[in-house]
């Protein structure tokens, strides 16, 4: 997508589009654009409404705003115009800025214009949104110039637009393999360093709580580690990303619910999709990543309930539950990040417990932290953007949770209850009393119903929200 500023509609045809904050309902005053009248009976603004209407050879949309909304509104209303309007899209848009929209709203608007042409039938023979031709252009008119503005939200949504691919595609494509080859290539598309360990090096190194759970799959772990490194950086931040590629539960097989089981290296996506972003921003921080990939599998091989494991921090796990995965394979990511890289503060996002979604539902992500200050910049970056976060805590209490008789901790507590604490508490076990670590449980947001498609499907969930954390710093 190309974006263009155009003085007027003067030599124009095609789709235009009209955004209107909402007026008074069912005022005498019509709407008017470009000659066009429109009567409050049939339209005036309200959220959530459209009017569509043909004059001089061109499709003229007027978009309902309501009367004040949010990024995240915004950008939903845009993104099914997009989507559900594909049909009246030629190859010339325009789109008219209202006066009073900020550089955020616009962003808002035509990043959510660009997601609207996601396609969840990645293996369905369907035509080619209009928007992703590539001579199609964005036109734009507005007082002020807006083009920075605007490529920056075609770089987000680029970004949402492969996390989501990478989450929606199938496991038996999304494999640890996959994962790495994506990022070695955009690694080398957008300027960052990725270096990728398989089976072997892994043990080489001693990260045996990661290969403790791929050990059930045939397809090899990936440990990929991705380095961002801008000229004069002051601030450098890590971050975690849970890679399952699949999760069966291992032997401990998932009785409900596996299915959905894809969207396990969510966390994985998410890093990647921020690392994408951060990187074709060019944000001024050093960013490393690591994303922990693999399939936790039922087979002969598999790690079994009841082994004790070790892990690249030297601490022994009692396996409890091997489908309390997640956790094990984040604390050597964890370990392994703070340990050689010392970043000043790191991020973990997983989908790691089904508990979190029974606390949160589908709004928001426990966030868990112990540094104060951490939580209020992430939980307001989230909520610039409209991915909200919620902190949970991580008192010493829940402690006992996580001791063992055998080992040094456990992997689950056996008991139903704060179970989304309990991982949480595993996994501040393995930061190295590290004084600047969130975590991030995504479970209930990162794969998802909504308007857009009938089955479960990605969110991107965190991707803007990482990047923008880093922006702010
Ligand atoms: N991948 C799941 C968590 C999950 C649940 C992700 C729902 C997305 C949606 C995780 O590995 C898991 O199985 N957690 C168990 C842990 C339990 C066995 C201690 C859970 O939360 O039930
Ligand atoms: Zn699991
Ligand atoms: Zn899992």
């Amino acid at each position: 997508m190309k974006i263009k500023k155009i003085q007027n509609l003067d030599n124009f045809t095609g789709t235009i589009l009209i955004p209107v904050f909402e007026t008074t309902a069912k005022s005498i005053v019509p709407i008017e654009y470009n000659e066009i009248s429109v009567y409050s009976q049939v339209f005036y603004g309200k959220k959530d409404t459209h009017y569509i209407i043909e004059k001089s050879d061109s499709t003229h949309i007027f978009i309902g705003l309501g009367k004040e909304l949010d990024y995240k509104a915004l950008k939903t209303i845009f993104r099914r115009i997009a989507a559900k309007q594909k049909d009246v899209f030629g190859k010339n848009v325009a789109l008219v800025v209202p006066e009073s929209f900020n550089n955020n709203q616009v962003e808002a608007a035509v990043s959510g214009l660009l997601l609207g042409t996601y396609n969840l039938g990645h293996y369905k023979k369907t035509e080619l949104h209009p928007f992703l031709n590539a001579d199609f252009e964005l036109n734009y008119i507005a007082k002020t110039d807006f083009g920075e503005t605007m490529e920056k939200a075609l770089k987000i949504a680029n970004a949402q637009l492969e996390t989501f691919a990478l989450v929606d595609l199938p496991p038996n494509r999304i494999t640890p393999e996959y994962l790495a080859n994506w990022t070695t290539e955009t690694g080398k598309k957008h300027g960052f360093d990725v270096t990728v360990y398989g089976r072997e090096k892994s043990a080489e190194i001693g990260l045996h709580s990661f290969l403790s759970v791929g050990k059930g799959s045939a397809r090899e772990p990936q440990f990929i580690i991705m380095e961002y490194k801008p000229e004069g950086a002051k601030k450098h931040i890590g971050l975690v990303g849970k890679g399952i590629t699949f999760d069966t539960g291992g032997l401990n097989i998932k009785v409900a619910g596996m299915v959905q089981m894809k969207c396990d290296m969510a966390g994985a996506a998410a890093v990647l999709g921020a690392m994408k972003l951060i990187s074709d921003l060019k944000l001024p921080v050093q960013v490393t990543a690591i994303v922990p990939a693999c399939e936790n599998s039922v087979d002969a091989q598999s790690f079994l309930p009841s082994d004790v494991i070790q892990s690249y921090a030297g601490h022994s796990i009692e396996i409890i539950d091997t489908d309390a995965e997640g956790r094990l394979i984040l604390a050597d990511g964890l370990s392994y990040l703070i340990k050689n890289y010392k970043p000043d503060t790191v991020v973990d996002l997983a989908t790691l417990t089904g508990s979190v979604v029974g606390t949160l539902g589908y709004e928001c992500a426990g966030l868990f932290t112990n540094n104060e200050d951490l939580s209020k910049r992430l939980r307001d970056a989230g909520d610039k953007i409209g991915e909200r976060l919620w902190q949970l805590p991580l008192w010493d209490a829940y402690t006992p949770d996580i001791e063992s008789e055998i080992a040094d901790v456990k992997n689950y507590s056996g008991k139903p209850v704060a179970g989304a604490i309990s991982a949480a508490k595993f996994l501040e076990f393995f930061t190295e009393k590290h004084t600047s670590w969130a975590h991030l449980d995504i479970a209930g947001v990162a794969f998802g119903d909504d308007e857009f498609a009938k089955t479960k499907h990605a969110t991107a969930y965190g991707v803007h929200l990482i990047t923008n954390f880093i922006e702010r710093l």
